[in-house]
């Protein structure tokens, strides 16, 4: 018989773990069956995927209708490309369907693999573009901290988290980052949602000016910031930083890997928070998970200056990848797009979600260590930190205590998530979960915090907490 986890040690570089103790301890192999929020592992235990795997089973696992796609897009066409005006039908028809739905005046889909990917295609378009309209110095982008964009060379920068950078040498030197509009540790206390949203626009027109307007291409931004903390933007936040973008004629990429295609209950995060982007990254939701698909919306304004400027100036456009508009992923799209359609689940998580928020926010009312308590539609976080009478202080990075809560629930059934700089958990499930699903992942996540609040008091970690 195979044994899987030991191949695993041996043989698998993991992403985003631990490396010498992955070696030792080894993996959490999951395995045998997987249907709607559940997956099992190797062992015959199962959990609530209380994230959706990484914020992108949204249709929920083991859908027929996907597989079927798969089979018979393998069957009669498994692969084209699209380089040199070659074509398959199921990109084209899944270009138009994203089209329709995208907010704004967007005109064209560039498909990628992945977030990351496309977060790089965004920039060498911002560049392409600039290059195009005789504007060579415009190439900077602008970023948040605690943002999300991925990891590879470009993207990886873009991404405002220390530790995607230490040891890789990035952000290459383009990037810059303002602050994010996290309540808890950036609001000051005495500013409301339009005194804060000013004062962020502000520090990012500063440095747009700082740096020079015509140094400035453009600037990323996720609607909901997702794996930096679930983090939600202020009341008129986007409508000031969309000012400020327009004033130094700045272009707004919206990155909606996690927002897109119904987390948050409307289609994408820019229909939510009135966000008209030039450029908009899609992935995860796109195929629910099912296959690597990403894209890059490109507005109809960008796109004109793309072809009929550089294309006199640079002339056959010189990007794209072997798995550019891939047939098998894009047909595993379109039955994704037919069920989030035919099974209505973007109001399923638009209603699905009020009923987490409530039940996250009332499992958590009375615990001490917890600061905040965050989120909208099917995407949330608890965030805890010492209380104290001037506002909560971090934790000790070293207690590990989000990650301790993590391990704690997984024990119990269900998988959630520890998020970088600070001790945050994260939910963010399929969105076919039901009510009693809901009451299970409150419960036990609150009962694996309850149960680390007291090991940290026996550890004398919270002493200044009255007992
Ligand atoms: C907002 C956002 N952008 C980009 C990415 C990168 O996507 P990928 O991991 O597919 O490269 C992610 C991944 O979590 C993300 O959340």
């Amino acid at each position: 018989m195979i044994d899987a986890r030991l191949l695993d040690r041996q043989f698998v570089l993991h992403p985003f773990s631990a490396l010498a103790s992955h070696e030792e301890a080894g993996a959490l192999m999951m395995a045998r069956e997987a249907n709607g929020c559940w997956i099992t592992d190797d062992a015959g235990n199962r959990y609530l995927d209380g994230m959706a795997g990484l914020w992108c089973v949204n249709v929920g696992y083991g859908r027929d209708e996907i597989a079927d796609a798969f089979a018979d897009q393998t069957r009669k066409l498994s692969y084209f490309h699209g380089f040199s005006s070659m074509a398959t039908e199921p990109a084209a028809v899944l270009a138009s369907r994203i089209i329709a739905k995208t907010p704004g005046d967007m005109s064209k889909v560039f498909f990628g693999a992945s977030g990351s990917d496309a977060n790089d295609t965004q920039a060498k378009l911002v560049w392409y573009y600039n290059n195009a309209r005789g504007k060579p110095q415009k190439k900077k982008i602008i970023a948040r901290t605690r943002g999300y964009h991925g990891v590879t060379v470009l993207s990886g920068g873009l991404t405002g988290l220390p530790g995607l950078h230490a040891g890789f040498d990035l952000p290459l030197p383009m990037i810059r980052h303002v602050s994010p509009p996290h309540n808890l540790w950036v609001r000051h206390q005495n500013e409301d949602d339009a005194t804060f949203s000013k004062r962020l626009a502000a520090e990012l027109e500063a440095l747009i000016l700082a740096e020079g307007p015509d140094t400035v291409g453009a600037f990323i931004a996720e609607p909901v910031m997702g794996a930096g903390g679930v983090i939600l933007p202020p009341e008129g936040y986007f409508d000031k930083i969309q000012a400020v973008l327009k004033r130094h004629d700045v272009l707004l990429i919206a990155d909606e890997v996690i927002c897109g295609f119904g987390r948050l209950g409307t289609w994408f995060g820019s229909d939510r928070y009135n966000i008209k982007p030039d450029l908009m990254t899609i992935a995860k939701g796109i195929t629910s998970g099912y296959a690597p698909l990403s894209g890059c919306v490109v507005s109809s304004d960008v796109w004109r200056t793309i072809v009929d400027e550089g294309g006199k100036k640079f002339g056959a456009f010189g990007h794209g990848y072997t798995y550019t508009a891939h047939p098998i992923m894009a047909a595993a799209a379109l039955a994704n797009l037919d069920i989030l359609e035919n099974e209505h689940l973007v109001d399923r998580a638009a209603k699905m979600g009020a009923i987490l928020q409530d039940a996250l926010k009332s499992a958590f009312a009375d615990l001490p260590i917890v600061a905040e308590v965050r989120g909208t539609g099917l995407v949330a976080a608890v965030e805890f930190a010492v209380p104290g009478a001037n506002g909560p202080s971090k934790f000790d990075k070293t207690l590990t205590v989000g990650a301790r809560i993590v391990r704690k629930a997984l024990e119990a059934g269900l998988i959630i998530r520890a998020l970088p700089d600070g001790d945050s958990v994260s939910f963010s499930p399929p969105f076919v979960i039901d009510e009693g699903e809901i009451d299970f992942m409150a419960k036990t996540a609150r009962k694996a915090a309850d149960d680390i609040f007291e090991e940290l008091r026996s550890e004398g970690a919270l002493n200044t907490i009255a007992a």
